[in-house]
């Protein structure tokens, strides 16, 4: 589906019509405080643009921003009403104008961000929440609303979000959610334990009181800055290593990616963290470098190689360790770099390790490897069907490939669902012969 099918323009549309009815709503309902504070909620608009403007860009096309925590204590002080105003101008943030978006994008922004925020203040406000001056909340008895309104937030905010990504990419909104927001949840808990705290410290401190809580955060966002920055060369790096090693195999062309996929899949399954299933997908996209140091004479050649050249072949694994040695945070992918070919029972190169001497993230990498390895097309063989592939997989299982991973690799991708749909399709054909 593109980006400007009908159905993407009627959601924007109607979220953004949405939010400016929700908006005129609440106005009519909880604007008496901003009529009485409009100089510190304007105030608070301009901190909630700012901070916004100021949002840092992680890898997962999400973004980290502050802004939340602004608006998060503008609803303890003012109210539903402000702070869902107040959230719907950040969409006029700088980073945002930059990018010079669509109208329609803006206004659904805007409206989303709006709904999102007054749902959160209405729940706040049923579930017993009170504004105005947060020295009178009585503890613990407000963490419940404070806690329910801000999970509403979260929630309906990243909700509208996945929808709109699943229209626009014609995928599940709730894979993309799982996969884009879920890891989000503490850092969004932390922003709301600050919003109270900066709604505090303005009822007692005024200004004085943001400054004091605004210029540690500034100095912890420049330090996650330089560590992004820092992040995004060493991608850079993975990447060119990536790109010199297909420039010299075209064979390997597509394979680390597909390999990834796969090795991502399986780690997914096997509920890995997200760093770790960063890491499998560092050693994954570099589980052949080490091909670099081997002429391109052998890797490209079409009949079968002499045990020499075999043996060759064979240091890949330790020359692609020593490559990435070097760097500090592919610390945890060299050991599955370096046991990629190594097999459950012990005939695998390059060290004839056996089944837990493995490494999980090595035995991993060798089922995503072998199973793209045999459903693609090589000089000195044609491709495997996949279903062969698969049987293949199953077959070898408990010798050459660690059985749990294999399991898992057939759970986590569509082998079972493949074998029910050929059933059908089988049974079809015979039903009609
Ligand atoms: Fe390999
Ligand atoms: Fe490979």
């Amino acid at each position: 589906m593109g980006r400007a099918s009908p159905g993407f323009q009627n959601y924007r549309l109607a979220v953004a019509l949405g939010g400016l009815f929700f908006l005129a709503f609440l106005l009519m309902r909880w604007g008496q405080a901003i009529a009485r504070d409009w100089p510190e909620v304007l105030l608070f608009a301009f901190l909630s643009i700012v901070s916004e403007s100021l949002k840092i860009n992680l890898q997962k096309s999400a973004a980290m921003s502050v802004s939340f925590l602004v608006t998060f204590s503008a609803l303890l002080l003012f109210g539903p009403a402000a702070a869902a105003l107040i959230e719907a101008v950040s969409v006029f943030n700088w980073d945002d104008l930059r990018l010079r978006l669509p109208a329609l994008t803006m206004g659904f922004n805007a409206g989303q961000l709006a709904i999102s925020m007054g749902l959160a203040g209405i729940v706040y406000l049923l579930a017993g929440g009170t504004y105005g001056n947060p020295s009178h909340l009585s503890y613990p008895f407000a963490l419940l609303p404070i806690f329910l309104a801000a999970a509403t937030f979260f929630l309906a905010n990243t909700f509208f979000v996945s929808i709109y990504v699943g229209i626009a990419e014609d995928s599940s909104p709730l894979s993309i959610w799982a996969y884009q927001y879920e890891w989000m949840v503490p850092n969004h808990l932390a922003l709301t334990v600050i919003g109270v705290v900066l709604a505090y410290l303005y009822s007692g401190t005024g200004a004085v009181g943001i400054s004091l809580l605004i210029i540690p955060l500034l100095i912890a966002r420049q330090t996650f800055q330089v560590y992004m920055k820092l992040k995004n060369a060493y991608l850079e790096t993975v990447r060119s290593l990536v790109q010199a090693l297909e420039a010299k195999d075209p064979y390997t062309r597509g394979h680390s990616e597909r390999v990834a996929e796969y090795a991502e899949k399986i780690a997914r399954y096997m509920k890995f963290s997200e760093a770790m299933i960063e890491m499998i997908r560092y050693a994954a996209l570099l589980h052949d470098v080490g091909k670099i140091g081997v002429s391109r004479k052998i890797l490209s050649k079409p009949g079968k190689l002499s045990s020499d050249e075999y043996q060759l072949i064979q240091e890949h694994p330790k020359i692609g360790a020593q490559i990435i040695h070097e760097v500090d945070f592919l610390r945890e992918p060299l050991s599955a770099v370096l046991y990629h070919h190594e097999h459950v029972d012990g005939n695998g190169y390059a060290f004839g390790l056996k089944g837990e001497e493995i490494p999980l993230m090595a035995r991993i990498l060798t089922v995503a490897d072998s199973f793209d390895a045999m459903t693609s097309a090589r000089p000195y063989r044609n491709a495997m069907s996949v279903e062969d592939a698969y049987h293949e997989l199953i077959r070898c299982s408990g010798s050459q490939f660690d059985s749990a991973t294999v399991q898992a690799f057939l759970d986590a991708t569509d082998y079972y669902q493949e074998l029910e749909s050929r059933k059908g399709a089988e049974e079809v054909v015979t039903e009609k012969t």
